[in-house]
């Protein structure tokens, strides 16, 4: 891996993921977490502090990036919370099925090459009662914004780790067999194609 990748692409995404709209995202949906959960793309860690430890019985942190597992241990060391790094893709989560109370996923179905895949992975390990609390940017309602977002996707993907600007992420969750109670949406301040947000919680169908 080049020096891009291996430690500026971390520091810029720390960085951008560290700003204030999507601290109060990340205070909605994260302390919700309850019993065994399951982290899919934990990054950097800013989910950590978050998280209820009173009511987090064991935290999986998944996410195959090594460069920002390192942050994460860092803000990990700093919560009691009872943490499991797993340092692979969502894509094959090493989980029983029916194992998971909570799943929380924050800015990831973004970026998993094979979010299908990854879906029905979380589908496969979360428990018949359990929930999927998410918040993601995705495509947005506008047309002239979702024109841009189609055009610039190729570019910005490539800049940004991996990132799309355009997936649909209810249409994503439904089609992996969740059906969403609670779904919320906003554009967050900042640029237009990249903060629309999607929000809230998803159970199995
Ligand atoms: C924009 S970052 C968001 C990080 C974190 N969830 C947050 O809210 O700050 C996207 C994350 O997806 C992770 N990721 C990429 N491919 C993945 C995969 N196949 N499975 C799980 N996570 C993946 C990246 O390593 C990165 O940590």
């Amino acid at each position: 891996m080049g020096l891009y990748a291996t430690y500026v692409f971390p520091a810029l995404l720390d960085w951008a993921m560290r700003q204030k709209p999507i601290r109060r995202q990340r205070e909605k949906i994260v302390p919700r977490a309850r019993g065994q959960v399951l982290e899919i793309g934990v990054g950097s860690g800013l989910n950590l502090p978050h998280y209820d430890r009173t009511r987090v019985a064991k935290l999986y942190a998944l996410d195959p990036a090594l460069g920002l597992q390192q942050l994460a241990r860092q803000r990990a060391a700093a919560t009691e919370l009872p943490i499991e790094f797993l340092p692979v893709s969502g894509e094959a989560i090493p989980l029983p099925e029916d194992s998971i109370d909570s799943i929380v996923v924050t800015y990831t179905l973004c970026t998993i090459p094979d979010v299908a895949a990854a879906l029905a992975e979380m589908r496969r390990v979360l428990r018949p009662s359990g929930t999927l609390l998410f918040s993601e940017h995705g495509r947005a309602p506008d047309a002239d914004v979702a024109r841009w977002q189609d055009r610039l996707n190729p570019l910005w993907r490539r800049l940004a780790g991996g990132c799309n600007l355009n997936r649909r992420i209810p249409e994503l969750l439904e089609a992996a067999g969740f059906t969403l109670p609670e779904l919320s949406t906003l554009y967050l301040p900042g640029p237009r194609l990249l903060t629309f947000n999607y929000w809230g919680a998803a159970v199995r169908s």
